[in-house]
C-alpha cells in the first residue's frame, strides 16, 4: 500500500490534526516527519478535545501505530509530559504503538534558551517564534553539532554530549546575548532521566516505514506547520527551520518517492497566521473578530501552542497555487467552511497588485510580497447554519459554489469540507 500526506497548504492551525484522526481510521500507521512542538494539532472525538503537540494524531485510534521521523526535532520532556496526559485521559501509550526515529534530533534547554535569546534581540524583527527552541535545534542538526536521539540509549555518551552541548551554547548565551548560562550537570542528569524512559520507544523509522508499505500497510504522513512557513518556500525568514512540504516527507522519513498517493492539502476556508510576516489578505478591526471570534468557542483563532491570537484573513488562492503547486497536492479539503456562515458577502483573494500589475505567482521575495496587495473576487454568502451539516445536499448553494469556486481556480478537487471540530462534522464531495 501507498503513503498518503496530509499537509498544511497554508501557514499552519488548518486543522491538519481533526482531518488525520479522521483519515487515521483507515490507516495503519500514522507518522510526523517534520517540526517539533511548534506544532498544536487538535482532535476532537465527541466531548472530548485533544490538543497534540508531538505525538501523531492517529493516536486516538487504539489500532494504530505512530511514528515520530527523523525530520522531526523532539523534546524529550514535552515528549513525556504529552504521554503522561494523554495517560491520565485513558490513553497509555507504551513502544507497542510509538516509535521514535533513532536520527531524530532532540531539543535541550540550551536550544529554547537561545531562541528567546535570539527573538528578544531581533527585536521589532522578531519572527513571533513558539519559543519551543525549534530554530536552534535545527541549526544544531545542519551544523552537525546536533544531539540525536539514538544517544538516549548510551547514557555515559549522552552525559558527555549534553555537558559539552550546553557548555558550547552557554558560551553564546552569555557572550552574545548576555544571558544567564545554563547549568550543564543539571541538564545532564535530567537527560539521562528522560533516556530511561524514552530509549524503549526508539527505532529504526525508515525500516519501520518500508516495512509497513511491503506489508501492504497504509501509512498516513501528518504534517505539521504549513507550506507559507516553509524555510525554502515560505516567507522567509518569518518561517520555521523545516520542511513541512512534500519534499520534507522523503527525507523526514527516509523513503523514496514512489510511494507517495495522495497529498492532500488541508487549507482553512479562509486564512490565518500566527506571529509575524506577510500576510497579504489580512484583516483588521471588526472585520478579524468576526473570523477570529473572541475566545468564547473552543474552536476560535487562538493558539494552540502558545495561545496567541492568530491573525486572519480573507481565503488567497495565490497562497493555495503556491501550495498546489509546491507540494502536487492531489486533492483539497477545506475546513472551517462553517466561519463563513451569516456573511453576506465573502471576497477570495484572485491575484495581487503590485505596482500597477497584476500577480498570479506568489512572489518569493519579502519586499516584493510587501507591496503587494490583494485583488479580491467577491463570492454571495448564505446565512444557514451548516454545522449540522453531511452530505452536499445539505449545503446551501452558495456555499457549494464557494467550494467549486476553488476548486476551478486551483484545477484540484476538493474532496471534502469540514463544518465543525468534530470527526464526523465533515461534507464529502
Ligand atoms: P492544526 O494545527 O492544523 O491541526 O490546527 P489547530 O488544531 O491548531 O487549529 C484548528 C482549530 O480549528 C482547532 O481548534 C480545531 O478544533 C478547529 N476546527 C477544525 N476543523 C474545524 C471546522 O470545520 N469548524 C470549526 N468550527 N472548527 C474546526
Ligand atoms: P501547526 O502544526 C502555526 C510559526 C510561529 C512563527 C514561525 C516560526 O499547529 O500548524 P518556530 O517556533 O517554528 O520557530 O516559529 O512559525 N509556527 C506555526 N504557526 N501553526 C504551527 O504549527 C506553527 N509552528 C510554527 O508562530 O511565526
Ligand atoms: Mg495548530
Amino acid at each position: 500500500m501507498p503513503l498518503d500526506i496530509v499537509l498544511g497548504a497554508q501557514w499552519g492551525d488548518e486543522g491538519k490534526g481533526s482531518i488525520t484522526d479522521l483519515l487515521a481510521e483507515n490507516a495503519d500507521m500514522v507518522v510526523r516527519f517534520s517540526g517539533g512542538d511548534n506544532a498544536g494539532h487538535t482532535v476532537t472525538v465527541g466531548d472530548q478535545t485533544f490538543k497534540l503537540h508531538l505525538i501523531p494524531s492517529g493516536i486516538i485510534h487504539d489500532d494504530t501505530m505512530c511514528l515520530i521521523g527523523n525530520g522531526v526535532v523532539l523534546n524529550p520532556a514535552v515528549f513525556l509530559r504529552e504521554l503522561a496526559g494523554l495517560k491520565d485521559r485513558g490513553i497509555d501509550i507504551g513502544p507497542d504503538r510509538l516509535k521514535i526515529s533513532r536520527n531524530t534530533h532532540l531539543i535541550t534547554p540550551a536550544h529554547i534558551a537561545l531562541d528567546t535569546a535570539k527573538e528578544a534581540a531581533r527585536g521589532d524583527g522578531k519572527i513571533g517564534t513558539t519559543l519551543r527552541g525549534i530554530g536552534p535545534a535545527y541549526l544544531d542538526k545542519i551544523g552537525r553539532a546536533g544531539v540525536r536521539a539514538n544517544l538516549l540509549e548510551d547514557p555515559e555518551q549522552l552525559a558527555d554530549t549534553i555537558q559539552a552541548h550546553v557548555a558550547s551554547h552557554n558560551e553564546t548565551l552569555t557572550k552574545i546575548y548576555g544571558a544567564e548560562p545554563l547549568d550543564a550537570d543539571a541538564i545532564a542528569t535530567e537527560f539521562l532521566e528522560h533516556a530511561r524512559k524514552i530509549a524503549p520507544y526508539l527505532a529504526d523509522g525508515s525500516v519501520m516505514v518500508d516495512k509497513a508499505l511491503k506489508a501492504d500497510q497504509l501509512v498516513l504522513a501528518e504534517g505539521a506547520q504549513g507550506t507559507m512557513l516553509d524555510v525554502d518556500h515560505g516567507t522567509y525568514p518569518f518561517v520555521t527551520s523545516s520542511s513541512p512540504t512534500t519534499g520534507g516527507v522523503i527525507t523526514g522519513l527516509g523513503i523514496g518517492p514512489g510511494h507517495l498517493r495522495n497529498i492532500l492539502g488541508v487549507a482553512k476556508a479562509f486564512s490565518s497566521r500566527v506571529g509575524s510576516g506577510p500576510f497579504p489578505s489580512e484583516l483588521f478591526g471588526d472585520d478579524a473578530v468576526r473570523l477570529r471570534g473572541t475566545g468564547a468557542n473552543p474552536w476560535d483563532e487562538f493558539g494552540t501552542t502558545t495561545g496567541r491570537p492568530r491573525r486572519v484573513g480573507w481565503l488567497d488562492l495565490v497562497v493555495l497555487e503556491h501550495a498546489v503547486r509546491i507540494n502536487g497536492l492531489t486533492e483539497i479539503t477545506l475546513t472551517k467552511l462553517d466561519i463563513l456562515s451569516g456573511l453576506e458577502e465573502i471576497p477570495v483573494c484572485v491575484a495581487y497588485e503590485k505596482d500597477g500589475q497584476r500577480i498570479e505567482h506568489l512572489p518569493l521575495d519579502l519586499p516584493s510580497l510587501e507591496k503587494c496587495t490583494p485583488v479580491y473576487e467577491v463570492l454571495p454568502g448564505w446565512s444557514e447554519d451548516i454545522m449540522q451539516a453531511r452530505t452536499p445536499a445539505e449545503l446551501p448553494e452558495n456555499a457549494i459554489k464557494y467550494v467549486q469556486f476553488v476548486e476551478s481556480y486551483l484545477g484540484v478537487t476538493v474532496n471534502r469540507a469540514s463544518v465543525g471540530p468534530e470527526r464526523d462534522q465533515n461534507v464529502d464531495f
